[in-house]
């Protein structure tokens, strides 16, 4: 089978090619799935350039989310069956002609739901669904600030709010020529992170502040970030897209005395130590999407060849949404 593989740590797209390996076979606890879609995603470009937590080991075979069909079960395997529709999250080797899941990362897809999309859900949607239950306890009505709007989790975090029952959404971009795209994606007010953000956020809010600020910045927005959060307020701190050094947390008076928490998020974690909690998540989006109440619609790219290309979008700081690559189908 075809499988896209990183040859060694890389800013570009020299060292990423198609292989042909075997086909992985599923151990206990595990499944094979045939790919039909598999998402593009910013963690394949932190393995691409090395960053620590990522990848690791060369050659390195990325993608972490899948849709498509059930291909084999492993020994005690009991609720999936083949044939059936499914959704992945994959720890590496989604992007390939088969991958290899266990089987509590992967859920039933509902008829509804179009692989495309369904393929966008285990790594993307279900952290923008986590980001706001879980980690920041998300109420319906509050003000959420959310850094890289006008990307694949940022525009799924505009959406969810509203299904969640709608709050005031304030964006970040990174240059101006991405504003019109976090408005597109549905955020109320987007400013680029080279104004005054602090003043941006007291206007948008009439002073108040933000209740949630979701941050993939690593440190770089922190100070920032607690300038312009409201007391009571959680800071969620979940990348770390420069891949640069991350400064010490602020000494716990400061968050005493503010009323804040700051507080991570790792979907892959999750996946990894409570797997019944990310698929919980996984199968809450699903439904969402089933439902109408969450419109996610992916570019799509026809092979696994294009796939490099869009990571160097991606790694550019220039993609516009979610990227899926279509893989069969
Ligand atoms: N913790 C988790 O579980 C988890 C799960 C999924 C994704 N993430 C993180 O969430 C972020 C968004 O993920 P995504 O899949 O939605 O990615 P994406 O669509 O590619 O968005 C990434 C965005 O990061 C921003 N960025 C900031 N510094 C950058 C740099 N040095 N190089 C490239 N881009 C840079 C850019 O937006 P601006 O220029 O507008 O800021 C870029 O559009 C990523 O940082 C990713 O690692 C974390």
């Amino acid at each position: 089978m075809r499988s896209l593989m990183m040859t060694g740590p890389s800013r570009g797209v020299d060292r990423t090619v198609i292989r042909e390996i075997e086909e992985p076979r599923p151990g206990p606890g595990q499944v094979t799935v045939g790919v039909a879609h598999a998402g593009i995603n910013f963690v394949d470009v932190m393995a691409r350039r090395g960053d620590a937590g990522y990848g690791g080991t060369w050659p390195y075979a990325p993608g972490v989310e899948v849709s498509g069909v059930v291909r084999e079960v492993g020994p005690g395997v009991t609720d999936l069956t083949v044939g059936q529709r499914v959704a992945a999250f994959t720890a590496g080797g989604g992007l390939a002609e088969v991958a290899l899941a266990r089987a509590a990362h992967t859920v039933p897809v509902p008829d509804r739901v179009p692989s495309a999309v369904a393929a966008a859900a285990p790594l993307m949607l279900t952290t923008a669904l986590l980001l706001l239950c879980d980690a920041a306890r998300f109420r319906p009505g509050e003000t959420v600030l959310m850094h890289s709007a006008s990307g694949g989790v940022g525009s799924a975090v505009a959406q969810l709010v509203q299904a969640l029952g709608g709050g005031l959404r304030i964006g970040t971009v990174g240059r101006p020529g991405k504003v019109a795209s976090a408005l597109k994606s549905g955020y109320d007010v987007a400013v680029t992170r080279s104004e005054d953000l602090a003043e941006a956020v007291r206007a948008a809010t009439g002073g108040a502040g933000a209740d949630i600020v979701l941050d993939p910045l690593g440190t770089a927005m922190l100070e920032t970030d607690l300038a312009l959060t409201a007391p009571g307020g959680r800071i969620v701190l979940f990348g770390n897209a420069g891949g640069g050094e991350q400064a010490p947390l602020p000494p716990a008076g400061r968050l005493i005395g503010g009323n804040l928490a700051i507080s991570g998020f790792s979907v892959s974690g999750l996946w990894a130590t409570a797997p019944h909690r990310a698929s919980a998540g996984l199968r809450r989006v699903l439904d969402l999407i089933a439902e109408g109440r969450l419109d996610i619609t992916p570019t799509e790219v026809g092979s696994l060849a294009d796939v490099p290309a869009v990571h160097q979008l991606l790694a550019e700081g220039r993609g516009d949404g979610k990227y899926v690559a279509r893989l069969q189908g």
